[in-house]
């Protein structure tokens, strides 16, 4: 198989004008508009990769039958495009959102795309539609590649063997309107994320149905956010909406990171991994380990436990404040968002800006 392919591309004829662009750019929200421009390629097991094509942003035709609509077979990613202070524009780490979704792929029975194809197809959007990139500071352009099965078949023996691969473009302001403010979160008893054996680390879509039931219990509550415990025992952490969840232990100095273990339950987060490496040249150390609402809630009891956040391409660091379960409640710090936090974010929306070097090569 070829590691990539030519695109056709065929552009709008009706692309949006310079006042309305500048309109949504003023207040894009997230996910809400759409640049004038997409990309797609097909699979078939018999063809491989085939029909690359840079089109007009719109409907796509399917058959009723697709067996997505039936049995949710589709991955997705996402990643930002940033607006550089030269006017030039970078991408985040694409091979890992590639990679990752090679992972996922292989979960869901669906076939793997050529890292560079996948790279190549976000690069094309990008730069098609470069004058949707904000130059806001804090917003960007949210790339979301995905693939769906496309076989018309209502049976469930044979899986399916044509696919679609598509690369969207939102431009994006702030993920939480509430911006970096610390949000309440409620711990999810009775509805579990993901299970041993599951697809939790996959970034597939019916992880994210799943979560909504949870996520309106959590609003119920009166809390911003869902906490994720695992299926088992209901006790170990996991997740926080559709963010992973980072500890800080200590402050000053003295500060250390623990965040849940990946043990196939959660999702291999690209922004998780870069705090797992900004951290350390901080100075704060780091762990992967296992954390119980229990240890939590005594953790901030005593004061070891000074800050909370959750961590994601979408909402880069948001901040928890509270903490409600079932017959239980309590506060972190000051219920402010922390320094630490702060200062990773900060950090990791440097680099992503243009504003520090970035010693790791993660722009693209
Ligand atoms: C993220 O980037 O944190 C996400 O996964 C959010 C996305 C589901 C909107």
């Amino acid at each position: 198989m070829s590691d990539t392919l030519e695109f056709e591309i065929t552009r709008t004829e009706r692309p949006t004008g310079a006042d309305e662009r500048a309109r949504i750019l003023a207040e894009p929200g997230f996910g809400r508009y759409f640049t004038d421009h997409m990309v797609t390629v097909r699979y078939s097991a018999e063809r491989g990769w085939y029909d690359a094509k840079l089109e007009p942003y719109g409907p796509i035709p399917m058959d009723p039958a697709s067996q997505v609509f039936h049995y949710a077979q589709e991955l997705f990613e996402g990643l930002k495009a940033y607006r550089q202070p030269d006017g030039s524009i970078v991408t985040f780490r694409p091979y890992m959102n590639a990679a990752r979704m090679n992972r996922s792929a292989r979960r869901m029975a669906m076939p793997e795309i050529p890292e560079q194809l996948f790279v190549d197809a976000v690069e094309l959007l990008v730069r098609t539609d470069k004058d949707w990139v904000p130059d806001t500071e804090g917003h960007s352009l949210y790339l979301r590649p995905f693939m769906i099965a496309t076989t018309r078949a209502l049976g469930v023996n044979s899986p399916a063997h044509e696919f679609l691969f598509m690369v969207i473009a939102s431009p994006s302001g702030l993920y939480y309107p509430r911006g970096i403010k610390p949000v309440s979160v409620w711990l999810s008893q009775d509805y579990t994320r993901a299970a041993p054996g599951g697809t939790g680390e996959a970034k597939f879509g019916g992880n994210y149905a799943a979560s909504f039931a949870g996520q309106a219990e959590a609003v119920a509550q009166g809390c911003d956010q869902v906490v994720w415990l695992d299926a088992v025992e209901h006790r170990w952490v996991e997740e926080v909406g559709s963010m992973n969840l980072m500890f800080v232990y200590g402050s000053g100095a003295r500060a250390r990171l623990l965040t849940p273990a990946l043990t196939g339950t959660l999702l291999a987060g690209v922004t998780r991994d870069s705090m797992l490496k900004l951290a350390p040249d901080l100075g704060v150390p780091t762990e992967e380990g296992k954390i119980s609402i229990d240890e939590w809630e005594a953790g901030c009891a005593s004061g070891e436990i000074t800050e909370v956040f959750g961590c994601g391409t979408a909402a880069i660091i948001s901040p928890v404040g509270r903490v409600k379960g079932r017959d239980r409640e309590w506060t972190i710090g000051d219920g402010e968002p922390g320094e630490i936090s702060m200062r990773l974010r900060q950090e990791l929306v440097g680099i992503q800006y243009g504003t520090r070097p970035d010693p790791y090569g993660w722009v693209h």
